[in-house]
């Protein structure tokens, strides 16, 4: 009886042994030597793919509606996104930078790739940068430059104010080149269009010109329209040219003057800055004399840039818009062809 049990124990033990052999994996058959008697080289490590427009999610922290440049600005970043496929989220602070700052950090909430901002004022921006940068989110400035150390951006694509500044008194130093006295409309106080529009063209300005004046139209029409009519009142036939820091103000400007019974353009010249439409009108219509270019049709390059930083390609620290000087002569055949 003993014995049988013991026999039934080796029988049980035996039947198991050879299920768990069955059920166990074959050994994998050794690689083939890859030539000759060589072990195969180890696999290369898998490249990182890219993306494409199509991977990439963009935040545009754009600075307001102030303008027609502005508008054509928006228009640009909009649109090439739609055509690329990229994915836009945008935000338009009203010209406030406690709103652009608020959007910022939302788009790092949302863990956006790229965050493209044009800077309402040049100041203020380090802490919000430094949260995006922390955040592993580079920034793209935009048409304004901010005054933050470099590592906190990753490019600026956008125009040399100061060398628009610079045009603007060669063309009224043309303009009176028997001096006389001017005043300035201003744009935005403390933002980088203006802080270098009003440095480029001192540099420049003939020395027998004289700023009578100088204020903020906050880059608006009904602001320019509303600071030069207190220039009227107060300096009247004085006045023999208008520096205006964006085509804006100088239409508003344009309203004030003909108000107070001059005639722009011939009893006060003007100069500006943009070369939107609504200035070549006001050229056809011989009520401005120049307008110096800057550029707001970024969007193509700034979604160009964006996906190299997504990419880890270099690129430049900036990226400057090519710009022209326009005049009455031939405003008439280049208005059709402005796409702004
Ligand atoms: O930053 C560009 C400037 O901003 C444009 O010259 C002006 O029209 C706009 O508001």
């Amino acid at each position: 009886m003993k014995g049988s049990k013991v026999l039934l124990v080796v029988v049980v033990l035996a039947m198991l042994a050879a299920l768990i052999g069955c059920a166990a994996p074959a050994p994998a058959p050794a690689a083939a030597p890859a030539s000759g008697d060589q072990p195969a080289p180890a696999a290369a490590p898998a490249e990182q793919a890219k993306k494409t427009y199509k991977d990439l999610v963009v935040g545009y922290a754009q600075l307001g509606a102030e303008s027609e440049w502005r508008t054509a600005n928006t228009a640009s970043v909009k649109e090439a996104a739609q055509e690329l496929g990229v994915t836009l989220k945008f935000s338009d602070a009203q010209q406030k930078q406690e709103n652009q700052i608020k959007a910022i950090r939302s788009f790092i909430a949302q863990k956006v790739d790229v965050i493209g901002v044009p800077p309402v004022v040049e100041t203020g921006w380090e802490t919000v940068f430094k949260e995006a940068k922390d955040a592993g989110i580079p920034i793209i400035l935009v048409d304004r430059r901010a005054d933050v150390p470099e590592d906190l951006y990753v490019t600026y694509l956008g125009s040399d104010f100061v060398e628009e500044g610079r045009k603007a008194a060669l063309e009224m130093n043309k303009l009176l080149p028997d001096g006389g006295k001017i005043v300035e409309l201003v744009g935005t106080v403390g933002s980088a269009p203006a802080n270098d529009r009003a440095k480029g063209f001192r540099e420049k300005l003939n020395p027998n010109i004289e700023i009578i004046d100088s204020q903020s139209g906050d880059f608006t029409r009904a602001k320019g329209k509303e600071v030069m009519e207190a220039f009227m009142k107060k300096y009247g036939k004085d006045i023999g040219a208008v520096y205006a820091h964006n085509d804006d103000m100088a239409l508003g400007a344009i309203q004030s003057i003909e108000e107070y019974g001059l005639k722009p353009g011939s009893d006060v010249k003007i100069v500006s800055i943009d070369a939107v439409r609504g200035a070549f009108q006001a050229m056809v219509d011989g009520k401005l004399n120049v307008t110096v270019e800057c550029n707001p049709l970024l969007g193509p390059q700034f979604y160009d840039l964006a996906l190299k930083v997504v990419n880890g390609e270099s690129v430049p620290k900036w990226i400057p818009s090519e710009e022209s000087v326009y005049y009455p002569d031939n405003a008439a055949e280049v208005l059709p062809t402005r796409k702004y």
